[in-house]
């Protein structure tokens, strides 16, 4: 079998939308939603630093190769890697990265679309001025338990949070249905950049809360015992959090990105448009920490808060600022578009292939696995209600009090992303003739980055996820 020169899904119209495009697919409810929650709960600065070096060691020379065998491979993840396994003679078992690449993208997006809901009931709540009324209340107290109040009725509702969930993704099913250039590209285009300027906005206000800079040093206070220790016990998941984030937040190792460098254009060059996806998805986590962080000090909130940080500051800031509800509104609105444009690139490897089987149109192919994902989203809907006892693996220490939702999280985050990104450094770095990948960036005017990058990926990247594992397996003691 020979390689196809382009992909039947089409191509990204330039280098530019293929930028936006993966941007959109690793900005998300990874970077306002989970970095900020996860920064609250691992204490800060340490957790920062860890996953900042895990975007630049790990998670950048990741990308870059996953663009690579997409843009080789030119199909679906599981036939990009059949057909390269292929080409190099070796084991159609590579196959099985696309297959736990397909797996991991519903199971993410099982949990994805719910979060997104979340975000999208927020939307109605703020347009109608809910929140105004913090700025009347006589205390902080006050002020955080009304925001409590407001987000718990809401996850306590298994009906509205189904409804939600359910919208998003009809939504999200309907943009996928319009293929690459008319669906995806559409959406992106001006999502980003609207995005980034409200993020600057609420900058501004965090910067008029009285404990700006007590959220600054929370966020860059490097500690290294608040990562590794919680209430004076020692705990082995934090390096792994951190790392299992930076491969959430930049959504590597289940194909999304490879599949979206199979839309890229020949000529484009790959490690300048990584780079630049990369250095967007850091901002924007930064940002979303200094917008969060100091309204949690300034209104005597707790930054280890958890899932509902976002849903329970926001608000405040909306509440008290000037034009408020309607910066409130949009943000929600900015907010659950980001979750959408990276939520299509979720069941994109999966679309892809059913398509080239040739036994689905588009638009079956994606009603199939929107079905699915919807299905077993509903675990993660009532495990913040009707089935908030349910804990399964509550007979380990460190999963004691993990919900089915935690569970999914934690299995796709900390688990199969960052294998899915071994395996690919592997594939790319041991398996692949060097000829071959470096042919592949010869667009790429900087023979030293090439050579640097090459070195990561066969040493330092895998090492570094390896060494991970290895302080982790502790987790199950
Ligand atoms: N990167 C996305 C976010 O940060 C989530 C995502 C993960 C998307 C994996 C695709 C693949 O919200």
């Amino acid at each position: 079998m020979s390689l196809p020169k382009t992909s039947i899904h089409g191509e990204w119209s330039s280098r530019l939308a293929f930028i936006l495009a993966a941007t959109g697919s690793a900005v998300g409810l990874g970077n306002i939603w989970k970095f900020p929650y996860m920064t609250g709960e691992y204490g800060g600065g340490a957790f920062v630093i860890v996953y900042l070096l895990c975007i630049a060691l790990i998670g950048l020379p990741i990308m870059m190769a996953e663009v690579m065998l997409g843009k080789r491979g030119r199909s679906s993840p599981i036939n990009t890697m059949q057909a390269l396994a292929q080409e190099t003679g070796r084991s159609q078992i590579w196959q099985l990265l696309g297959w736990s690449g397909v797996i991991a993208g519903f199971l993410i997006l099982s949990f994805y679309s719910v979060i997104a809901g979340w975000a999208l009931a927020y939307v109605p709540r703020l347009a109608s001025g809910m929140f105004t009324v913090v700025s009347d209340l006589p205390t902080a107290n006050a002020v955080a338990d009304f925001v409590d109040t407001q987000f718990n009725a809401l996850v306590g509702d298994p009906l509205r949070l189904l409804a939600w969930h359910t919208a998003f993704i009809i939504v999200t099913i309907t943009m996928v249905a319009g293929g690459v250039q008319g669906g995806l590209e559409r959406a992106v285009r001006w999502m980003m950049p609207a995005l980034f300027i409200l993020l600057l906005v609420l900058v501004g206000y965090a910067m008029s809360t009285p404990k700006f800079m007590d959220g600054v040093h929370f966020m860059f206070n490097i500690d290294f015992d608040k990562l590794l220790y919680s209430k004076g016990e020692f705990r082995y998941d934090g390096i792994l959090a951190a790392m299992g984030q930076a491969f959430f937040s930049l959504s590597l190792g289940m194909g999304s990105i490879m599949v979206y460098g199979a839309y890229l254009p020949k000529q484009a060059s790959i490690a300048q448009t990584t780079t630049a996806v990369v250095v967007a998805d850091t901002l924007v986590a930064i940002l979303a920490g200094l917008i969060i962080f100091p309204i949690v000090f300034s209104n005597g909130l707790q930054p280890d808060a958890g899932v509902g940080l976002v849903f329970k500051t926001l608000p405040i800031a909306f509440g008290q600022m000037p034009f408020g509800s309607f910066f409130g509104t949009v943000f929600f609105v900015l907010l659950a578009l980001a979750a959408w444009s990276s939520a299509i690139s979720l069941i994109e490897p999966a679309v892809a292939w059913l398509v080239e089987t040739g036994k689905f149109t588009r638009l079956s192919a994606t009603i199939g696995c929107g079905l699915a994902a919807w299905l077993v989203g509903l675990a993660t809907v009532f495990s913040f209600n009707i089935w908030s006892d349910i804990k399964p693996l509550s007979q380990f220490a460190s999963f004691e009090d993990k919900t089915l939702f935690d569970l999914i999280d934690y299995l796709t985050t900390n688990i199969m992303l960052p294998l899915g990104g071994l395996f690919i450094a592997i594939f790319v770095a041991w398996i692949m003739k060097r000829q071959i990948v470096s042919d592949e960036f010869k667009s790429s005017p900087n023979r030293l980055g090439f050579q640097v990058w090459y070195f990561l990926l066969r040493y330092l990247t895998p090492l570094g996820i390896g060494l991970v594992f290895l302080n982790t397996i502790g987790v199950f003691s």
